[in-house]
């Protein structure tokens, strides 16, 4: 049985690491009372600092939204990638033991080599870009260092407030005759407002790892046919990238009910955004 007990949110104490980021951002209107820090508030890669500020406000709930997202830069700055991804979440881990605090954590599709078709919660990580190393050590320095966490593994993201895919398509197709993308990875896109609210869900369940996606699997084409009239497909061999992608990163929820379709979640984005412009 995964349900542990009902998390009220507003009931609890709340702090958010990565307060700035796309997904961050959406947390913050989730969990209003949340104390939250940005990078300039608390450098996840200051241990001191993070410990500090977690033992100074008690919470409840730590939630780390923090991370070093660039893909094809983490090849580059692999020791970065490595600080903020790998050994930061530690640092968290460590406070949240000391502050008796529960720690939700965010962590990827990538660390998966997309060999198989789909990926369990059980399924063995073998990443094969520096992102995905990244992230599978920050999942592993968290589970040595305490018991009482819930890494939350989601793939590609969209939202309003960070650089994305759907905005990427939709300012490429406005200069553009067509746009080329790649049909041969396979994914399941994730809206970051709908994670936010499942992730209060999440936190009142028992530790261990979730893979928590929008429902409905495609291809980036697929996706950026949903967004605009003018992509056209392509293989990844004729789109180079810095960092190798996995053909598959299917994550599959096994413990928790589903959330909806991303096409549903897109068009609310897409509605949302129309509206801001
Ligand atoms: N985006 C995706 O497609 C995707 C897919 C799968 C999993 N995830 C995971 O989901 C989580 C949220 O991702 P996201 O897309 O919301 O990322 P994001 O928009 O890039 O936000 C990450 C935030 O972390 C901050 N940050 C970076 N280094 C930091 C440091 N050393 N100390 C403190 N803060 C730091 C960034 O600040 P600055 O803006 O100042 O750099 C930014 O505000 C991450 O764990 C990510 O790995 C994302």
């Amino acid at each position: 049985m995964v349900y542990q007990k009902p998390l009220v949110v507003g009931k609890i104490r709340t702090m958010i690491f990565g307060a700035g980021g796309m997904l961050g951002t959406e947390l913050c209107a989730v969990f209003q009372d949340a104390v939250k820090f940005k990078r300039s508030d608390v450098d996840i890669t200051d241990k001191k600092k993070v410990i500090e500020s977690i033992v100074k406000t008690k919470p409840d709930v730590v939630i780390n939204a923090a991370a070093y997202t660039a893909v094809d830069d983490c090849e580059d700055n692999r020791e970065l990638a490595f600080d903020v991804n790998g050994i930061a979440p530690g640092h968290i881990a460590e406070g949240c033991k000391l502050a008796g605090a529960k720690l939700v954590h965010y962590s990827t599709d990538y660390v998966f080599d997309g060999s198989m078709k789909e990926y369990r919660e059980t399924d063995h990580p073998n990443p094969i870009n520096a992102y995905g190393r990244s992230k599978l050590l920050g999942e592993n320095n968290i589970v040595a260092k305490m018991d009482d966490y819930r890494i939350i593994r989601t793939s590609w993201l969209f939202g309003v407030h960070g650089k994305n895919f759907v905005d990427t398509m939709l300012g490429l197709s406005a200069r553009m005759e067509t746009v080329k993308v790649v049909n041969d990875q396979f994914g399941k896109p994730t809206y970051a407002s709908d994670l936010a609210r499942k992730t209060a869900e999440i936190a009142g369940f028992a530790p261990g790892i979730y893979h928590i996606t929008n429902e409905g699997v495609c291809s980036w084409y697929e996706f950026a046919s949903a967004i605009i009239g003018n992509a056209a497909p392509c293989t990844s061999e004729e789109f180079i990238r810095k960092a190798k992608r996995p053909k598959y990163s299917v994550l599959v929820n096994t413990k928790t009910t589903p959330m909806r379709h991303w096409k549903d979640a897109l068009a609310e984005y897409l509605n949302k955004r129309k509206i801001m412009v």
